[in-house]
């Protein structure tokens, strides 16, 4: 399967069907997490944890919420400058590639961070952040899902318009149409995962470059813009990747004189060479 393949069949998992991942697929998935790393040189780790928490109450989820999960990928990472944006990126190739193998995926901010910690060493400056429970799609669907109050599919089919997402250079919608060979890396990062589905990253598009923005944190957990770093960073990956496939040759630079959008913020340009 190839990256576009896996990033049109991905989707979140909420229903697991209680196995735990095949030795095969385990070390596919601990083989892949050795092979890469994060971009921008940032500190980050995945590991992957087993667990079965049995009738310990965990939270998996705070909203959608998870039945059925044995294994877990615990997003680890340190400070610094696109410290969030650069592990983002690398735990959704993760993703991708378990989307690639038939194993199922879900990224959690809703997760009791103490249940998973006593399976985690953290170092002094390093922060668990997202949970992403890993397995064979199945089973039971949640509660929430079975009474109504909550829809999986509805949700993943509802991504922001294209028109939305994506600017012109004076800050105008952008139609497909005029995104020239930047079309299909834009479609690819329209259907990333995002929290809530909220996707607040915005990028202004030239022929040269592609400029990322993100809805700036109130700094209210779990407010406004507070997972905007995160998400940008899968969108990132999204939009990297699909370049990678298609030939389209640059990088992510941060550059000073990027254009401006109002009550958006900057985060990085990717720079055709
Ligand atoms: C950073 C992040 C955190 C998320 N946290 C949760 C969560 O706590 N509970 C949940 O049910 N879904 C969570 N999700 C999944 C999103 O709800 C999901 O990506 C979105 O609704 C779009 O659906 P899709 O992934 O199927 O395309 C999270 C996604 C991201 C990217």
């Amino acid at each position: 399967m190839d990256i576009l393949e896996a990033i049109r069949l991905r989707h979140s998992t909420r229903a697991f069907d209680g196995r735990p991942l095949t030795e095969a697929d385990h070390k596919s998935i601990a083989s892949f997490i050795e092979a890469t790393a994060p971009p921008f040189g940032v500190h980050a780790r995945i590991e992957l944890i087993q667990a079965d928490f049995g009738d310990e109450r965990v939270k998996l989820g705070t909203y959608g919420s998870v039945k059925g999960a044995r294994d877990f990928m615990g997003l680890i990472y340190g400070e610094g400058p696109l410290v969030q944006e650069g592990s983002a990126y690398w735990l959704e190739q993760v993703v991708l590639h378990c989307t690639s193998i038939g194993v199922g995926s879900i990224w959690l901010a809703g997760f009791t961070h103490s249940s998973f910690a006593k399976h985690v060493k953290l170092a002094p400056a390093e922060t668990l952040g997202y949970a992403c429970p890993v397995g064979y799609e199945g089973g039971q669907r949640p509660l929430a899902e079975r009474i109504g109050l909550w829809n999986s599919k509805k949700l993943h089919a509802a991504k922001k318009p294209f028109e939305t997402l994506f600017l012109d250079a004076e800050g105008q919608p952008l139609t497909p149409q005029a995104a020239g060979d930047w079309e299909l890396p834009l479609q690819m990062t329209r259907i990333a995962p995002s929290a809530k589905n909220l996707q607040p990253y915005r990028v202004v598009v030239t022929p040269t470059a592609c400029h990322f923005l993100i809805q700036p944190s109130m700094g209210i957990p779990s407010g406004p813009g507070w997972f905007s770093h995160i998400d940008v960073g899968i969108a990132m990956c999204h939009f990297e990747q699909t370049c990678l496939h298609q030939g389209i040759a640059g990088s992510f630079q941060v550059l000073d004189d990027a254009p401006t959008v109002p009550d958006r913020q900057y985060v990085i340009s990717y720079v055709r060479s």
